[in-house]
């Protein structure tokens, strides 16, 4: 089937700010995670293709690890963002979930006192 984006600047937002000063994101910007653990980006997705792409930029040289769950379920935990070398380098990461049929909460959810990385988009 067909994927779909879902750009994080319009996901569903906890301790993260959206921004447009470091280019190469696609839409109208990306997630700024605020630097803490628990923030995270969330969005609503149907049951579909399990794999899930999230393009993010982490342009630190220490990995910002995340966990993904699905309707508050863990679904990929531990899951690492290394650095992509400059917050204007984007790279994907992908991991396969187990969707359910009807709606899926998908979230991006820092664990590390750094925050996530700045999260341009979830293909789903
Ligand atoms: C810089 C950068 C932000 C990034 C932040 C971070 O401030 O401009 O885009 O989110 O570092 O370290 O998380
Ligand atoms: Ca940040
Ligand atoms: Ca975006």
């Amino acid at each position: 089937a067909a994927s779909t984006d879902y750009q994080a600047e319009d996901a569903a937002i906890s301790q993260g700010v959206v921004e447009s000063n470091h280019a190469g994101y696609t839409g109208s910007g990306f997630v700024n995670y605020d630097n803490l653990a628990g923030s995270y980006v969330e969005v609503t997705a149907p049951a579909g293709p399990a794999d899930v792409t999230l393009r993010y930029a982490n342009g630190t040289a220490a990995t910002r690890p995340m966990d993904i769950t699905v309707n508050g379920q863990p679904g990929a935990v531990g899951i690492t963002f290394p650095g992509t070398g400059a917050w204007t380098t984007w790279k994907t990461k992908t991991v396969r979930l187990q969707l359910v049929a009807g709606t899926n909460k998908i979230r991006a959810r820092a664990t590390s006192a750094d925050g996530g990385p700045n999260a341009d988009k979830l293909t789903v």
